[in-house]
C-alpha cells in the first residue's frame, strides 16, 4: 500500500501512512487503555500540533538537560559520524523539529546538503512539514523524503537506502516498553546493510533529584504537555475529559530506572468516548499512565540490542555522563 503523496517542493516529497489507519488504531488503543485494570494512554498521542510545540518548549527549559546535552555531543562527533563519502542516506525516526539534524549536517562536510538524502518518520504531520520546510530552505541541495507514519508499524515502507545512518535521538527509545524496544531494534537491524550505522540517543541513569526536576519544571510546561494528551483524545474520539479534573504526576521509579508520568484524577470522573462508544468511570486518586521515560546503563543497552544482532561500535558522552550517543552496527553472521 502506498501512502498519500504530497510534493512540498522539487526536493521534498511527503507520504502519509496514517490517513488510512490512525483513527482505527486510536480507537483500539483507547479501548484497551481505558478498560484495563490500570488505565493508560500510549505516549505517541502527545504529539498533535500543540503537543509538538509544547515539547519544543520543554527542550529549552533549564531543568530539561537532555536536549542541550545531546546537542553538545552531536556537534562534537558530527564530522566523524557523517564522514565524507559522496552520498549518504540519513533515516531519522521520531524526527520532530529540524534542530538536531540541521546541526549535524552543518557540522559535516556536505556543503548545502549536497549528497544527503534525509528520510524522516514522524506521527506529527505538523512537525514533519515544518522540519522539511526548514531543512530544504537551509540546505538548498538536500533531498528530503518525509513519512507521516508510525515508525513502529511503517518502517517497511522505507525505500531502498544505501550508506545509511539510522537515527533515533532525544531518548525517544526511552518511551518504549521492552517489547516495543525489541521490535524496533529488530526492525532497524533488518533494514541495515553492511557498513550502515544506527545512532541512538539515550538518557543515562543519574541522581533522581535531577531526573525528577526535568519532568516537573517550575513553569509547568511538562504538566501542560501531559494534560494536552486529553485534548487529543477529546478531539479524535469525541471524548469529554475536563483537563482541570486531572493533576500532573511524574516521579522516578528507582527499581525500574524510569520516570513515570501520570494524570491523576482529583475528583471522581465519568468520561464518555462518543465515537467508540465507551463510558469510563475514574475514581478520585486513580491515575492514567501516560509515559515511561527510561534511563539507561551501558549494560541495559547491550542486553537489549544483542538479540537483534546489533553491537556497539562507539560510545559518545558528555563530561558528566548524563546522556549518550551510541553508534551501533549490525552483526552479519
Ligand atoms: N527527535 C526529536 C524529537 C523527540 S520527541 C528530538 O530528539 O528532540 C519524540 C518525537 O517522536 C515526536 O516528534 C513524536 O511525534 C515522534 N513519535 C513518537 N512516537 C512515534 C512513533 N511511534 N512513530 C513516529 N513518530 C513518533
Ligand atoms: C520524547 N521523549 C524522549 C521525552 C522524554 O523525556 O521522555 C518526552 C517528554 N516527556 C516529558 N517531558 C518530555
Amino acid at each position: 500500500m502506498k501512502g498519500k503523496k504530497q510534493v512540498l517542493n522539487s526536493r521534498c516529497e511527503i507520504y502519509n501512512y496514517l490517513d488510512y489507519s490512525f483513527a482505527d488504531h486510536l480507537v483500539q488503543d483507547i479501548t484497551l487503555g481505558m478498560t484495563g485494570k490500570k488505565k493508560y494512554i500510549p505516549s505517541k498521542y502527545f504529539y498533535d500540533l500543540n503537543g509538538s510545540q509544547l515539547f519544543e518548549e520543554i527542550c529549552t527549559l533549564p531543568e530539561y538537560y537532555l536536549t542541550r546535552t545531546e546537542i553538545s555531543i552531536l556537534e562534537n562527533i558530527a564530522p566523524y559520524i557523517i564522514g565524507s563519502s559522496s552520498q549518504i542516506d540519513l533515516v531519522e525516526m521520531g524526527s520532530g523539529s529540524d534542530t538536531k539534524i540541521a546541526r549535524l549536517i552543518r557540522a559535516s562536510s556536505y556543503l548545502q546538503g549536497e549528497g544527503i538524502r534525509y528520510i524522516a518518520f514522524d506521527v506529527s504531520e505538523s512537525a514533519l512539514y515544518e522540519a522539511a520546510r526548514c531543512l530544504t530552505s537551509q540546505f538548498p541541495r538536500i533531498q528530503v523524503l518525509g513519512y507521516v507514519a508510525d515508525f513502529t508499524r511503517h518502517l517497511h515502507h522505507l525505500p531502498h537506502v544505501e550508506n545509511t545512518i539510522f537515527i533515533l535521538l532525544g531518548s525517544t527509545i526511552g518511551n518504549f516498553t521492552d517489547e516495543e524496544m525489541y521490535t524496533l531494534f529488530c526492525d532497524v537491524s533488518r533494514a541495515m546493510n553492511p557498513g550502515d550505522r544506527f545512532l541512538l540517543g539515550i538518557d543515562m541513569v543519574k541522581d533522581p533529584v535531577i531526573l525528577e526536576a526535568a519532568y516537573n519544571d517550575s513553569l509547568g510546561i511538562t504538566a501542560e504537555f501531559n494534560k494536552n494528551i486529553l485534548n487529543v483524545i477529546n478531539r479524535e474520539v469525541s471524548a469529554d475529559f475536563e483537563l482541570d479534573d486531572f493533576d500532573h504526576l511524574a516521579f522516578y521509579n528507582t527499581g525500574r530506572e524510569q520516570i513515570e508520568m501520570h494524570l491523576v484524577a482529583n475528583r471522581p470522573v465519568t468520561v464518555i468516548f462518543e465515537k467508540i462508544p465507551l463510558t469510563v468511570h475514574i475514581k478520585k486518586g486513580e491515575s492514567i499512565f501516560t509515559e515511561i521515560s527510561r534511563k539507561f546503563s551501558r549494560k541495559r543497552i547491550e542486553d537489549t540490542i544483542r538479540p537483534c544482532n546489533l553491537k556497539i561500535n562507539a560510545w559518545h558522552t558528555d563530561p558528566d555522563r548524563w546522556f549518550s550517543l551510541v553508534e551501533l552496527s549490525k552483526v552479519f553472521q
